[in-house]
């Protein structure tokens, strides 16, 4: 097994395993809290509303069973990363010591197969999914997970460390939080500030750990010397409502200090803005930061950052009087109350899950991020297109993705060029998967998944072959020639058999 050195640009595809893996009770694996969730809340909304779908993940995509049919995919498109965040529970699925066999066997054998077909493999190694275990004695409200976060962290730095050099620790610690712990949406659904403080503190604190852990395992060589370990963060930059109004200016910095520096302050240079300490005194949060926690934070801050651009969005004073514009769907408050979220009618583009498409704050936003972090080095970890794709042709022609794909790798490209430290793009994502805000009918991948087949059947589409070609050029082809690329998706679709197991 040759392991994969860090190469000067790298082409990835991100997914994560409760949307992808399926196997739930496989392997000794035992629930985690999207397991639980998804069987309580099923609901199928009806066929092609873009509505909520809250299906089965116990197959998915079926990578459990696929990933070496995948891993030969992956390298047919060329593909020098492959972004996946882990499952805990697949490996600690009774407490936080019992390692399991099985758990540990497939993640091992999942990271060489990916090695050995090129691939360099990049964990994420929590992804909102705690295992039930966990949740049931507090989850990251108990500060006692981050023991249990250490052990498992130890122990996959000593049996995975061998096969990459790039990790991340969490990924959106913010719509984790703020969808699971300040609202119901997702699991584990506490809709409580307290709940939500401690959450979020908790979730900093384990990335400290982990950092620790990394830097042991470097030292016992598990770990390339060299090897980085980073955050990934969710933010959409804003763009003011009315730039000639300055209460609009004045909310794009509030939103700015709530949505980034709040997010990432935490785990690259080791501090909370002020403000949320005083959020915590203003609205009697039952919670103190510790001084030792700081210290904590502030000795084991990350290398690296992973940003997930899918979109910006339009940000208004919180008085702002909005009743002259049309808007596309409703405004959304924050809790701290200092700017509102919306989403203009006119002059904006859509895609039919009503996100929008606006590649151009994807300079300015890394621009932003590299000065706020002394210019460390930084990866779009997430950047895709939630869509209808239409599946019922034989070959599926996802022009859209490939054009809002072309629109954010140039972003990127140009913002490397012109001094972001850009080490890295990956999409979302590889193959089509659960969505958690679409399900089963949110299209992301550049492989099509048959959800109706057993097997679960794979098929590239036109997206697959573009991108193919990005990476076969170095990202220096971008081109969209779409009657080139639907013969080479013939070409590939004869050859296709070959990853039908
Ligand atoms: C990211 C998440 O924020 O958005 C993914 O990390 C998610 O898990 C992706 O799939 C797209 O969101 P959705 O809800 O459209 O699938």
């Amino acid at each position: 097994m040759k392991k994969i050195k860090n190469r000067e640009f790298i082409f990835s595809c991100s997914t994560n395993a409760f949307q992808i893996e399926g196997g739930r009770n496989l392997g000794g694996r035992t629930d985690s809290i999207w397991d639980e969730f998804t069987k309580r809340n099923f609901k199928i909304p009806p066929v092609g509303s873009a509505e909520r779908e809250i299906n089965s993940i116990e197959i998915a995509a079926d990578f459990f069973h696929k990933y070496k049919t995948d891993a030969n995919i992956m390298k047919n498109l060329g593909l020098n990363g492959f972004i996946y965040n882990m499952d805990w529970t697949r490996i600690f699925p009774k407490n936080s010591t019992y390692i399991n066999p099985e758990g540990l066997k497939w993640h091992i054998d999942m990271f060489e197969t990916m090695v050995n077909n090129g691939i360099k493999p990049i964990p994420i190694i929590f992804h909102w999914d705690t295992p039930m275990w966990a949740e049931i004695q507090g989850g990251w409200e108990n500060p006692s997970i981050l023991d249990w976060f250490r052990n498992y962290c130890k122990v996959i730095f000593k049996y995975l460390g061998r096969y990459t050099d790039m990790w991340f620790v969490n990924d959106e610690n913010s719509t984790f939080t703020l969808s699971a712990y300040l609202s119901d949406y997702m699991p584990p659904a506490k809709n409580n500030p307290t709940a939500f403080a401690k959450a979020i503190h908790h979730l900093n604190l384990s990335a400290a750990i982990a950092k620790q852990e990394f830097d042991i395992a470097k030292k016992e060589g598990y770990l390339d010397k060299d090897a980085l370990l980073g955050i990934d963060h969710d933010w959409s930059p804003a763009i003011p409502l009315d730039p000639k109004d300055v209460n609009d200016l004045k909310a794009v910095e509030d939103y700015n200090e709530w949505f980034l520096d709040f997010w990432l302050d935490p785990n690259l240079k080791g501090t909370y803005p002020e403000f949320f300490y005083k959020w915590i005194e203003e609205n009697n949060i039952d919670f103190k930061i510790k001084e030792s926690d700081m210290d904590l934070l502030k000795n084991n801050t990350l290398d690296f950052v992973g940003w997930n651009y899918y979109r910006p969005c339009f940000v208004s004073s919180f008085d702002k009087d909005l009743s002259n514009i049309k808007l596309k769907k409703k405004t959304e408050t924050f809790f701290v109350k200092k700017f509102k979220v919306l989403f203009p009618e006119n002059g904006v583009r859509y895609t039919d899950w009503n996100w929008i498409i606006d590649p151009s704050m994807l300079e300015p936003g890394a621009k932003i991020i590299s000065k706020k972090y002394d210019n460390k080095p930084m990866m779009i970890v997430e950047n895709g297109l939630g869509d209808f794709d239409n599946k019922s042709e034989d070959m599926i022609i996802d022009e859209k993705r490939i054009e809002f794909l072309k629109e954010h790798i140039e972003a990127v490209l140009k913002a490397k060029e012109n001094g972001v430290n850009f080490i890295g793009y990956s999409m979302w994502t590889y193959c089509d998967i659960f969505s958690p805000s679409g399900g089963y009918r949110k299209d992301y991948g550049l492989v099509s998944v048959d959800f109706n087949s057993p097997i679960r059947e794979r098929k590239p589409k036109l997206s697959y072959v573009w991108y193919k070609k990005v990476i076969a050029s170095n990202g220096k082809d971008l081109s969209i020639n779409i009657d080139e690329l639907k013969k080479q998706l013939e070409e590939e679709l004869i050859q296709w058999d070959l990853f039908k197991k």
